[in-house]
């Protein structure tokens, strides 16, 4: 089982901050999730395998490192996940994108599956798994399922915001997914929203309501 890394910095508290308000409009909110995206991808491709690059300055001739943006996976889950992607692709521009549609049933909090395509040859693919929120767990642990039943052996999960019950659901269906959260909240509320949150993100990143 992996402890998840929180994002522990100012500059992520204080968008954390602007980003929870009710105040913040569409634009913001959109901007803002992208920017935290983009400090998550940072953390999480700290371990990434590099490969030597002979390259020539216009001084003299060195040999430089390389990251094989192939290599990796981005897959959103739908709808919300597709606010972090353009944070995520402006680190690692050449990844592979794919995409698993879930939503939340509102009575059961169970997730229910619409879309699934995702790349081929996952098993040799760094996986990256976008929602930002983590609340039960039930939308998150199931995509996981669905990646790791098409061969994906690699797989990291990024969220803005988790829930310890969500986290906790994960180590201990997934105890090899290592989880990368901006924040941890307190805890869920009798509807499944996490507290103090920042309400549905999908709404606040669409504009739905
Ligand atoms: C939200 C969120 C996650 C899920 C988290 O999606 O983006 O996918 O809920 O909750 P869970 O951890 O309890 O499963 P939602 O179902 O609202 O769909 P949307 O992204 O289309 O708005
Ligand atoms: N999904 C959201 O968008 N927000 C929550 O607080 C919980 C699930």
């Amino acid at each position: 089982m992996k402890e998840p890394v929180i994002l522990n910095h100012p500059l992520i508290k204080h968008k954390i901050s602007i980003l929870r308000s009710k105040k913040t409009g569409t634009k913001e909110f959109r901007e803002l999730i992208s920017e935290i995206s983009t400090f998550l991808c940072y953390e999480a491709t700290k371990d990434a395998k590099l490969e030597d690059v002979e390259i020539e300055t216009p001084i003299q001739k060195t040999v430089g490192k390389k990251l094989n943006e192939d290599n990796y996976a981005f897959i959103p889950i739908l709808r919300a996940g597709t606010g972090m992607l353009d944070g995520l692709i402006k680190a690692i521009p050449n990844a592979k994108i794919g995409h698993i549609g879930l939503y939340r049933n509102e009575e059961t909090l169970k997730p229910v599956k619409y879309y699934y395509k995702v790349p081929k040859n996952l098993a040799e693919r760094e996986v990256i798994v976008l929602d930002p929120m983590l609340a039960t767990g039930g939308s998150g642990s199931d995509a996981i399922k669905m990646l790791k039943e098409d061969g994906a052996k690699n797989i990291k999960f990024l969220c803005i915001i988790a829930a310890p019950e969500g986290i906790k659901r994960i180590q201990t269906e997934h105890p090899d997914v290592q989880i990368y959260c901006a924040t941890l909240d307190e805890k869920l509320n009798e509807n499944g929203y996490i507290m103090p949150g920042l309400g549905d993100a999908g709404d606040r990143i669409f504009g739905t309501k």
